[in-house]
């Protein structure tokens, strides 16, 4: 299995909360990782209908085009009473469409389509769900590995705290009784999802 060796490294993403929690996590490991974002990298379009097959494309384009070892995530949350959804359309759902066709992101809108779903089935319905995040991590020649984390929970309503990014106001971890939003980011990095796939890949890559 091919090792990182200290030096740069693209953070495949250009969501800010992403690479904010990536490069906190890579902060141990004399990785200097800089976003694509700032490399002026174009934001590929995900076509796959899988998470593996979106982080692969993701990261194989920024390997590709910068010549450095790249790492792309690619998440969502799995809703069990909306069988699976929005899974790897969550970013989708949060998608609206300016007058001028501009396409912006509104997570109060999405996680507003969640609880209109959840709301439709009923008050006896569950409200179980689990945050998913596949890591996908390239090399300029070719190689490549992927690891897989989660975190099981609960959605609740109305969304609370602002300290994440995305759906973490209406998530609480099973076991705990705040919101990602309102947890302080190390609590958070202590369990999420995205920890769980990056210990995977600090097994596998350090
Ligand atoms: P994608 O991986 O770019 O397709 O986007 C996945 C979407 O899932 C993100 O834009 C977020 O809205 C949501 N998501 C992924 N991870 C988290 C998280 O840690 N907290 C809240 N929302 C998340």
């Amino acid at each position: 299995m091919k090792k990182l060796t200290p030096g740069r490294l693209v953070i495949a993403s250009h969501n800010e909360g992403k690479v904010r929690e990536i490069r906190a996590l890579l902060a141990p490991f004399g990785m200097e990782p800089v976003s694509a974002k700032s490399l002026d990298l174009p934001e590929p379009e995900e076509t796959g209908t899988t998470f593996v097959a979106n982080a692969m494309l993701k990261a194989q384009s920024a390997a590709d085009l910068s010549g450095l070892p790249a790492l792309a995530d690619d998440s969502g949350l799995v809703v069990e009473a909306l069988n699976g959804e929005p899974g790897v359309y969550t970013a989708n759902w949060a998608e609206t469409a300016a007058a001028d066709g501009t396409i912006t992101r509104d997570w109060m809108l999405a996680m507003q389509k969640v609880e209109d779903r959840l709301q439709a089935l009923g008050p006896d319905v569950s409200r179980s769900a689990h945050f998913t995040c596949t890591l996908a991590l390239v090399w300029p020649d070719g190689s490549d590995l992927f690891c897989e984390g989660r975190v099981e929970g609960t959605l609740v309503w109305p969304p609370r705290g602002d300290k994440g990014f995305g759906y973490d106001p209406v998530f609480v971890p099973l076991g705990h009784t705040e919101t990602f939003g309102e947890m302080d980011p190390d609590a958070k990095h202590a369990i999420s999802h995205r920890a769980d796939a990056f210990a995977k890949l600090v097994a596998a890559a350090f």
